[in-house]
């Protein structure tokens, strides 16, 4: 079965989807992280970010692989290297969604994530898991809170990472990157019309995921 979490960043996507998976014993696939792998790459490399064609390149020459921990932890690596802490930069969250936004690239992400999602059991996380990589997902949700409260959390989850960034800078770069992804020409993000449509403003991440469970037994 394939459980389909969409939703723009901070509403709380990451955090209940793996909580899903761990409680349901699925695979949790972070399609974000992939987009993220890959951003790393081209900035390592120096590569323009306008540069679709080296960009696909590179997209169809790497190797992107998730690991589920059996502690409900999840571990990226890049041409079998642990990533997992890099692609959380902020230069990386600054540039992800440019690369996210060019079609070849897209084609060979959501072309991977179908191959991890057949596999078995999966709950996935991102923008187009409903709409494009599993329009026949059986469980959709899209979860959302009023940019305030996602600007809050990303702001804090930045202050545990001792990240130095103010308030303000999450506030720019959330709102660029809501308008980038929710306007770009392919796969942009968007609620599916079966998509059980929850907002997170107001409930912590146990209330979230309560939630979700009780859609799924419901
Ligand atoms: O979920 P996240 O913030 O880690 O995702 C990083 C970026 O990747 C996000 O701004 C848009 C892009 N993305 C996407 O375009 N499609 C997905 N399925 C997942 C993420």
């Amino acid at each position: 079965m394939i459980i389909a979490i969409d939703g723009p960043a901070g509403a709380g996507k990451s955090t209940a989807a793996k909580l899903l998976a761990k409680k349901l014993k699925f695979l949790y696939i972070d399609t974000g992280a992939m987009y993220r792998a890959l951003t790393l790459k081209v900035l390592d490399k120096d590569i323009a970010i306008n540069d679709a064609q080296s960009i696909t390149e590179l997209a169809l020459s790497s190797s992107i692989d998730l690991i589920n921990n059996p502690d409900g932890s999840l571990k990226v690596f890049l041409d079998g290297r642990d990533v997992s802490a890099d692609i959380r930069q902020p230069r990386i969250t600054q540039f992800v969604s440019e690369i996210a936004k060019i079609k070849e690239v897209r084609s060979v992400m959501v072309n991977l994530q179908r191959k991890l999602g057949e596999q078995g059991d999966a709950v996935l996380d991102g923008r187009d898991i409903g709409t494009v990589v599993f329009p026949d997902a059986k469980i959709k949700f899209y979860i959302d809170a009023d940019f305030k409260e996602r600007v809050n959390r990303r702001h804090k989850e930045s202050l545990e990472l001792r990240q130095n960034i103010t308030f303000e800078d999450v506030s720019l770069d959330l709102s660029n990157r809501d308008n980038i992804d929710s306007n770009r020409k392919v796969a942009p993000l968007k609620k599916a019309d079966d998509a059980i449509y929850v907002d997170t403003t107001n409930l912590n991440i146990k209330e979230v995921v309560n939630k979700l469970l009780s859609f799924i037994n419901g």
